[in-house]
């Protein structure tokens, strides 16, 4: 399915054939681009940047690379072809035919888990607006910015299905995702995790690591969707998203593959003696994980959940791997271990399986990450560090949920309030690791350079040598 991108907007979806639809995507395309120059990349809308653009949802070779700077990106709607006789797959209508107009009673769900999914996207941009001042190399100044114009084109899926299928109020929708600033007191993004500052590369690496992760996952459940617009157009974001958390696994192992060899070294195991070395030391490196980890655990929201439950059961969302697991595909009278608090304990009970299915998915995204940390401790065995980073227990740190009522220590051990304020410098980034983070970004922008605290990739970008052009600032 080739993209058609003699249009003002790219798309695979006809949409040369709906006029009115047309015209309304072609009135919040200059909305998009106000946006996008004042609150996408700083500085850096001149530049011409190496970066892949979308044409073709296939497979194979569905990616073209050349020079173009942000603001001329071909943001368009690309949807994966459509399964013919597609079926529902869950639920209580397992067997009918998917959707491919949404049901009135379903309208307002569907609406709002799109907004919520769609609302996440322009949030990333905003949150690391400032990054590219402070790049360790021109491949990473690269890769945020790819990272960038692709949560921009997520942003364009989600709106597409609000025009397309919401109307009015779809439309209005679609107006507020422009509106709303990450961080802003008084009209922020939706989602917590996506208020919090991306500060320094540090934080931008473990954000696509994990944070990115949890849209992954996101992504398929929505990709089960009996709703088939939704299914398909979540199909075709995964396909980018699978860069993002690339780049963030990558990202950390290059920090932790640079403090290893700083240690090694100099024969050390002291953090204070490799942040003299100008080393990102590891007990920082573990607190910044413990953060980003458990900020990102909060996302999949409340263990026990009707409103999950009902997504459900109604066929909005599935669960990872639907199609694979070999169940009734129902639930109605499955159940599934949560974490519960009893006596100020952390305990395991049963939970209807239809409720806890936020807990699942966090499940499954738990057991997800730990290949990535696998690849960070390599780093450290290959130099001879004695180190291992850790994901902290599922119930450390926890805004949402029962967890949120205890305090939790990263090796699951429950805290007293007193306990807890001792213990959270050594759990969390402080106020003086960011500072100490901070201190080491700095611009590094001459091909093949790269700042002293991260080490080079092994490879660039589509077969392009590390020390290509990747960025030209004209
Ligand atoms: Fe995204
Ligand atoms: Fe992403």
């Amino acid at each position: 399915m080739h993209i058609d991108y003699t249009h003002t907007i790219p798309n695979n979806v006809d949409l040369e054939g709906d006029r009115t639809l047309q015209r309304a995507l072609e009135r919040w395309q200059p909305g998009f681009l106000g946006w996008w120059r004042e609150m996408g990349p700083e500085g850096a809308q001149e530049f011409d940047v190496y970066l892949r653009t979308a044409v073709s949802v296939d497979q194979a070779g569905w990616a073209h690379f050349d020079y173009v700077k942000m603001p001329d990106y071909r943001w368009g709607i690309f949807l994966n072809p459509a399964e013919p006789d597609r079926r529902i797959g869950f639920g209580a209508h397992e067997g009918e035919p998917a959707w491919q107009e949404v049901p009135g009673e379903h309208r307002a769900n569907l609406r709002r888990i799109i907004v919520t999914q769609g609302d996440t996207e322009p949030a990333s941009v905003e949150q690391q607006r400032h990054l590219g001042l402070t790049c360790p190399s021109l491949y990473d100044l690269r890769n945020v910015f790819q990272v960038n114009v692709e949560e921009g084109r997520h942003l364009w899926a989600m709106v597409y299905l609000l025009h397309r299928y919401f109307g009015r109020d779809g439309r209005e929708e679609a107006d507020e995702l422009l509106e709303r600033r990450s961080g802003d007191v008084d009209n922020p993004r939706i989602l917590g995790a996506f208020n919090e500052r991306t500060p320094d590369w540090l934080a931008f690496f473990m954000f696509t690591y994990f944070t990115d992760r949890d849209g992954k996952f996101q992504l398929l459940a929505l990709a089960e969707s009996a709703f088939d617009p939704l299914a398909r157009t979540t199909r075709f974001m995964l396909t980018e998203e699978g860069h993002h958390m690339y780049v963030g696994r990558n990202g950390v192992r290059r920090i932790v593959a640079r403090t290893a060899e700083v240690m090694a070294r100099a024969r050390t195991d002291d953090p204070a003696r490799a942040r003299e070395l100008g080393a990102i030391d590891l007990p920082t490196i573990q607190r910044y994980l413990n953060f980003h980890y458990s900020v990102t655990l909060d996302l999949f929201g409340a263990d026990v959940s009707s409103n999950a439950a009902t997504f459900y059961t109604t066929g909005l969302k599935g669960r990872y791997r639907e199609p694979y697991l070999k169940d009734d595909h129902r639930l109605q009278d499955a159940s599934y271990p949560i974490l519960a608090v009893e006596d100020g304990r952390i305990v395991t009970r049963e939970a209807p399986a239809l409720n806890a299915l936020n807990e699942r998915l966090r499940d499954d995204f738990i057991r997800d990450t730990i290949a990535g940390v696998g690849t960070w401790n390599k780093a450290l065995r290959e130099q001879g560090i004695d180190y291992t980073l850790r994901v902290p227990h599922k119930a450390f740190n926890r805004k949402i949920g029962p967890l949120a009522q205890i305090r939790v220590a990263p090796d699951g051990s429950v805290l007293s309030d007193a306990e807890w304020q001792a213990g959270q410098r050594e759990w969390l980034p402080t106020e003086e690791d960011r500072a100490f983070v901070a201190s080491l970004m700095g611009r590094v922008v001459e091909p093949g350079r790269f700042a002293h605290w991260i080490a080079p990739p092994s490879s660039g970008i589509n077969g392009q040598p590390v020390d290509f052009e990747y960025v030209r600032f004209g």
